[in-house]
């Protein structure tokens, strides 16, 4: 019959096996298994007794089988290799439409190579507008293929390509480095990006730890299961209500490594990476947070980490300056015995110090040699624009006054205020000594590094003067006790070899 009205019964068959191939594909860990979800569901047809997939190889112009299900070893064989412009697949794997063989004889002399089905129908893969490969399926009768057939059959074809695409560059976009990655590693937070059916595609060092993923194929898990097996559907709904909000933060259950339930306050966003939607789930850990209006410090750490990833476009050596000027801000406060919450806000505090420099122009920041006066004072605007970015978030720590004095001194030589001694708040003193240690520690774009002994003498030389006394104490006792990250540039010494110390302007461009 020309219509080929569906019965209920065919229609829902066929609906649940479209459904199948659906989710199926949509929770496969890879390509094996999205094909294999994508023919088991063929399967359940009544009418189709074998199912297959075959790949496309471009260098030998031919498409080979992949897998099967219940197609027997001797037609494997004979069918295991197409020639891709040969008729009728030239159909299928060139120009793309799906065949519908009614009576196997048609194939020609191919017929036999299928042998004993008696009709076949082959659908094009197509994943992310190339061709991949084909569906078939087999029957052993004759058979009229339906109306809901040629509905329901290419539409599984497509489903398998759409998710051979998606695991295609999600594979390729975990492969790639994040552009926060240093920072996102750097961070306290636990952090995961997904893709945007949950899919694991990064998560950061805090996270790996914390949960002992450490050998763990995350690639293949959904951040649902980093939840507690009894809690995923409370983890689901709660995250599900933050995405559809856009604000605020859940508590949740994460699953520790050894089985511990690990409470965690739970912000997560939609982003873009390659022009693709992913998730960006952030977490803190509540344990030790004494105070509960102290803010919510993932959602500030994502505002301001978004707000530091344009400024590290601009000047790729910030973020890493600003890293490990936050390790050496730490381990300073550790020895000044600097509240723990006061710890917190420094951290995230010399994490952003520099963020300001965005306001600068890139060729005068990276630019080698002196600068001139007038470019010294354009530079010098960052502490200002730092502190004006940073203004804009609501944070419990006074972050934008501490990145307004990160380079005022004691002695009122500092900018932009020439704040004096009292005036200047002792975050603001460790990280300015931290800032002056690592910059001259490390390489720049427009000069070479200086050793940690230079950089030491510079602050024992200023200790008192420009830089407060107990801060510079606290640095040359890490500094004794071997605490100091030594090689912050890679090769320091070798590179302050090429050019006398006293010729270099050491701390303008800080
Ligand atoms: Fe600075």
């Amino acid at each position: 019959m020309e219509q080929d009205v569906p019965t209920t019964p065919v229609g829902n068959r066929h609906l649940l096996a479209i459904d199948q191939v659906i989710s199926g594909t949509a929770g496969a860990p890879d390509e094996t298994a999205a094909i294999v979800a994508a023919l088991t569901a063929m399967r359940t047809l009544p009418h189709v007794d074998a199912a297959a997939f075959h790949e496309v190889d471009r260098a030998t112009g031919r498409a080979v089988l992949r897998c099967v299900q219940d197609l027997p070893p001797d037609v494997r064989t004979r069918f295991g290799a197409l020639t891709i412009a040969a008729a009728p697949f030239h159909n299928v794997l060139v120009q793309r439409q799906p065949i519908f063989i009614d009576d196997i004889r048609l194939l020609g002399p191919g017929a036999e190579a299928v042998a004993p089905f008696a009709s076949l129908a082959m659908l094009p893969v197509v994943a992310s507008d190339d061709i991949v490969g084909a569906l078939s399926v087999y029957s052993l009768r004759g058979h009229d293929w339906s109306h809901e057939d040629q509905l329901v059959l290419p539409a599984a074809g497509r489903e398998l390509g759409a998710a051979i695409g998606r695991l295609a560059s999600d594979r390729a976009l975990s492969d790639r480095r994040l552009p926060l990655h240093d920072l996102f590693d750097s961070v306290d937070e636990l952090f995961m990006v997904a893709a945007a059916d949950g899919r694991i595609l990064w998560v950061n060092g805090a996270m790996e730890r914390r949960l002992g993923l450490g050998g763990v194929d995350w690639h293949r898990m959904t951040f649902l299961d980093f939840h507690p097996a009894g809690r995923r559907i409370e983890a689901a709904a709660a995250i599900a209500g933050l995405l559809e909000t856009g604000e605020g933060t859940a508590h949740l259950p994460l699953l520790g490594h050894d089985g511990e339930e690990i409470e965690v306050e739970t912000s997560v966003r939609w982003g873009t990476w390659d022009g693709r939607r992913v998730l960006f789930i952030v977490s803190r850990e509540r344990v030790g947070r004494r105070n509960g209006d102290r803010g919510d410090t993932s959602v500030l750490q994502m505002a301001l980490d978004t707000v530091t990833a344009v400024a590290q476009f601009h000047d790729p050596t910030t973020a890493s300056h600003s890293r490990r000027v936050a390790e050496v801000a730490t381990l300073i406060a550790g020895r000044l015995d600097l509240s723990e919450d006061r710890l917190a806000g420094l951290r995230l505090a010399a994490g952003l110090h520099d963020v300001g420099k965005v306001a600068i122009p890139a060729e005068v920041l990276l630019r080698p040699g002196r600068l001139s006066s007038a470019e010294l004072t354009l530079i010098r605007t960052h502490p200002e624009a730092g502190s004006r970015i940073v203004r804009e978030a609501s944070t419990p720590w006074p972050l934008a006054e501490i990145i307004l004095q990160h380079h005022e001194r004691l002695d009122g030589s500092g900018y932009p205020r020439g704040l004096r001694a009292a005036d200047i708040c002792p975050e603001a003193r460790i990280l300015a000594v931290a800032d002056v240690f690592e910059a001259m520690s490390a390489a720049r774009p427009y000069r070479g590094a200086h050793t940690v002994e230079e950089a030491l003498h510079e602050l024992r030389a200023g200790s008192g003067r420009r830089y407060d006394p107990d801060v510079v104490d606290a640095v040359e006792e890490l500094d004794r006790d071997g605490r100091l990250p030594g090689d912050m540039s890679g090769s320091p010494s070798a590179i302050a070899g090429t050019e006398p110390t006293a010729r270099r302007p050491p701390l303008d461009r800080v």
